[in-house]
């Protein structure tokens, strides 16, 4: 490269060179790179072709020709129409603010699936089950061919009904788990595409698959609850081989298949995994394994209203490895390792012991106070792996089709000899989610309140935003996900993955328009459900595609989400009398005190997705739907004052929460706004500058007090010690976000079991307050995607130091901030491409271009 600038990390629909796409119109973005300041992208061109050769020859796909503008995210595909199995090389060049134009970036490629169900031959194959009853052992599937030489390319489609993991040529297909991923299996299955060039040989080889039962099958939501999509699972791959003049071979799934069960005698999310390594055979899934004893694979009849579709985000994957703090022994043969961090994945185990001897592991996220594990909390969820040993040696295990959030594991079994803690490894797994932000500061306990919440998010970010990791229910609670969606766009990069779930959500909802309380819902009973619906919680619907919009600018999720946010928005209004809205719902739920009126949390987020429906509407150019909307959220909140709101100010219910809705909802007239202010600070200055917020309130307490000018209680609230505060649970030796504010307590000991998650998002949301106001790092929401950023840092809370780091689309934005004896400085970057307004205390806001910004002013000691 010779120029100083040019296109990097290029993405096609989020993702990083996507294979097996479905998207017939697929968007292109890059990163500008250029630290001059004041960069500036002026135009593009983007080139596409049909093989690498091409693209540097005649692009045969696309040549967009230069185009001028900045535009640098979601250039939406205008070559040649993209069938199925197309293979596509890009590469991009872009001119900088003089007109210079750069070198070509490095080539990304993306490559379709198969899009008509004409190009599948495959049939849907498994094992029959025996009883259905209860986890049987998992099937294993096979066959052989054989092939010529001259291979050029070769690729595996699979999806299944369950989960599984394919072996080509006794090697692992790919290092996904827990494919084809979560979704509702009677709507919509994805089919994982593999590159299996490099797996396939001229002469014979072999294809297997594993199968599990996975959320398909398995036990899934509370009471023993199993089989929500089906009993039977099944299995369907195409195995498709080009060779180098043009033919193509297609190995697919169907009656030549063979079938037998294996080591894995059970495996479930909930309940564990158990081998019995004596049942292994190693080479099950090379050609010359000898498949006699194993009987004909059933064939199943395809779902009949499944469309498959391509996953939209990256797979479940290994993400690290933790290694054991401490072990201990609390009874004779009971071994605990203590991994340091609640965490979510696996154990791998290191044994030597004969054959037969069975190791137990069970997982926990706390201790009883005599050292052994606490599960009671994980309700029915057995959480046990079992490992029956095949002896010979030193054998090293981990499960493959469960997953556990536990920060304890335990050993008992036939262990021979006492084990040692390099006998047993943390394995950390959740969704492909790219680390995006860093926050820290001079406070430990926050630093501490940070690293909690970036590990509530990891464990939780698998496959769905789920509400907890551990007992028997791990679902993808809508309310959840909702509150805490803005604070996971600053920690990871989540546009991929929320382009997914928001498809199930919308998959999800109700005819009526009613959205349920968990995506997929695995909760749905006979219709009318008088649950659904519920405020706060269904709300996800609009809030989530609006915040990915926002954070990551991304316009077409408005685009598709925009029918089921209206339905949404339509059964609001259907369902509210005078435009209140009532409803089931479950209030600020787990709020610890205060008592804010359901039909007042469900009233104000009505007028608050209104607003933000006109808002989505103008994005997308629908002026007369933007007009409408705006007119219904000015309705909504005149039927929210007349009913809620005193003529002095005060609110219904005179809670914390009653007053965050008003005030952060924009519900007040200017002259009730003080008084609702002045009565929110009294009640919390009443508590000794405590919180009484359950999951609807939490979210808004910090940013609305920070935005009615009053970052001094806030500050007050994220430092306090005492019960309820978020240092609380830091205090009792939390690692991650609780699901209560005292879910356990060194006095009093364990909560309610009955709902005691240690692992639970939701009051995490004050993450985005950390990144937006103490490092000072947010958004213009009239240029999504951080195209023009806000720096505002406001120190206080007696910090010496902050500094906040968030890798946008755009780039590296940076802001750190030092206090040191009267001076305040403030370091800041601006990624190329970009624009900011910096607020500093007692300063004018400044406009400022790309680059580095550095501040010094006056400081003097803030009485917060
Ligand atoms: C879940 C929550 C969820 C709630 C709804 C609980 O069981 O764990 O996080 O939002 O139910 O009431």
């Amino acid at each position: 490269m010779n120029t100083p600038f040019y296109a990097i990390d290029l993405r096609c629909e989020h993702l990083c060179d996507p294979l097996g796409l479905d998207e017939r119109l697929p968007r292109f973005s890059w990163r500008m790179e250029d630290s001059r300041p004041g960069a500036r992208q002026s135009a593009w061109q983007v080139v596409a072709a049909s093989t690498a050769a091409r693209l540097d020859d005649k692009p045969d796909l696309w040549d967009s020709g230069r185009v001028a503008g900045d535009q640098s995210l979601d250039i939406v595909w205008k070559g040649r129409r993209l069938i199925s199995r197309q293979q596509v090389w890009w590469r991009v060049r872009i001119w900088d603010a003089d007109g210079e134009a750069s070198a070509w970036s490095t080539t990304a490629r993306f490559e379709m699936g198969l899009l008509q169900p004409k190009d599948w031959q495959a049939q849907w194959i498994g094992r029959s089950v025996v009883t259905g009853k209860d986890t049987e052992p998992s099937p294993f599937l096979r066959r052989t061919f054989t092939l010529e030489g001259g291979i050029v390319r070769a690729r595996l489609y699979a999806t299944a009904r369950g989960i599984f993991e394919c072996h080509l040529n006794g090697r692992r297909v790919g290092d996904a788990f827990f494919t084809p991923g979560w979704t509702d299996y009677s709507t919509r299955a994805q089919v994982a595409a593999f590159d299996v060039t490099d797996q396939v040989q001229a002469g014979p080889n072999a294809l297997g698959a594993i199968l599990a039962d996975g959320w398909y099958a398995g036990y899934l939501a509370w009471g023993n609850t199993r089989s929500c999509y089906g009993v039977q699972t099944s299995f369907l791959g195409q195995l498709e081989i080009e060779y180098a003049d043009g033919r193509r071979v297609i190995v697919a799934t169907g009656p030549e298949w063979r079938t037998a069960t294996g080591p894995i005698l059970k495996a479930d999310f909930y309940n564990g995994e158990t081998y019995d390594a004596r049942l292994a055979q190693a080479t099950w899934a090379l050609p010359a394994f000898d498949d006699a004893s194993w009987a004909p694979a059933t064939l199943f009849d395809p779902p009949a209203k499944t469309r498959l579709s391509a996953p939209r985000t990256a797979p479940v994957r290994r993400q690290q490895e933790l290694a054991v703090q401490t072990q201990t022994e609390p009874q004779f043969g009971v071994h605990v390792f203590d991994l340091g961090q609640n965490m979510v994945g696996w154990a791998r185990i290191r044994v030597r012991a004969q054959a037969g001897d069975t190791i137990t592991i069970r997982y926990a996220e706390m201790l009883n106070d005599d050292g052994t594990l606490y599960t009671t909390n994980l309700r029915s969820a057995k959480a046990t792996d079992c490992y029956i040993c095949c002896g010979g040696g030193e054998e090293i295990w981990e499960p493959r089709f469960t997953f556990h959030g536990f920060r304890y594991v335990e050993l008992t079994g036939n262990l021979h000899e006492k084990p040692s803690p390099a006998d047993v490894t943390g394995v950390v797994i959740h969704s492909e989610i790219p680390p995006t932000g860093v926050f820290e500061c001079s406070d430990s306990m926050v630093n501490q309140l940070q690293s909690n919440i970036v590990w509530g998010q990891r464990g939780n970010y698998l496959e769905v935003p789920t509400d907890c990791p551990q007992r028997d229910e791990r679902l993808g609670w809508t309310g959840d996900a909702q509150v805490f969606i803005r604070t996971a766009c600053f920690n990871r990069d989540v546009a991929a993955f929320f382009t997914k779930w928001c498809i199930d959500l919308a998959d999800a909802q109700y005819a009526d328009g009613a959205f349920p309380h968990v995506a997929p819902d695995v909760l749905r009973k006979e219709q009318p459900d008088p649950g659904r619906g519920c405020a706060a919680w269904g709300d996800a619907g609009v809030i989530c595609p609006w915040t990915i919009y926002l954070c990551y600018g991304d316009t077409r999720m408005l685009e598709r989400q925009y029918e089921s946010m209206a339905a949404w928005m339509a059964w609001r209004e259907k369902t509210s009398k005078d435009l209140v809205h009532g409803g089931a719902c479950f209030g600020d739920w787990l709020a610890p005190d205060g008592n804010t009126p359901r039909d007042l949390i469900a009233t104000a987020y009505f007028a608050r997705t209104a607003e933000l429906m006109g808002k989505t509407a103008a994005a997308l150019g629908r002026r007369d739907d933007a007009r409408r909307y705006a007119a219904l959220a000015r309705r909504v909140c005149a039927a929210f004052n007349r009913t809620f709101v005193t003529p002095a100010g005060r609110v219904m219910g005179d809670s914390q929460t009653a007053y965050l809705l008003a005030l952060g909802f924009n519900l007040l007239p200017a002259a009730k706004r003080a008084p609702a202010l002045a009565r929110l600070v009294a009640d919390i200055e009443r508590r000794g500058f405590k919180l009484s917020t359950g999951f609807v309130g939490t979210p808004l307490l910090a940013p609305v007090l920070t935005a009615c000018g009053r970052v001094d209680v806030a500050y007050k609230l994220l430092l306090q010690r005492e019960y309820p505060s978020w240092f609380y649970s830091i205090l009792q030796g939390a690692t991650t976000m609780w699901e209560r504010w005292n879910s356990y307590s060194k006095e009093k000991g364990f909560g309610d079991a009955g709902m005691n998650s240690f692992n639970h998002y939701a009051y995490g949301a004050i993450g985005e307050w950390l990144y937006a106001t103490v490092a000072g790092i947010d958004l213009d929401p009239a240029k999504p995607g951080y195209k023009h950023i806000i720096i505002r840092p406001q120190p206080g809370g007696g910090l010496t130091w902050a500094r906040g780091e968030l890798l946008s689309r755009y780039g590296r934005i940076a802001c750190a901030w030092r206090i040191e004896e009267r001076q305040l400085q403030v370091d800041v970057i601006i990624p190329p491409n970009t624009t900011a307004t910096v607020m500093l205390p007692g300063r004018k806001p400044e406009r400022v271009a790309a680059g580095t910004h550095v501040y010094k002013l006056p400081w003097r000691k803030q009485a917060y």
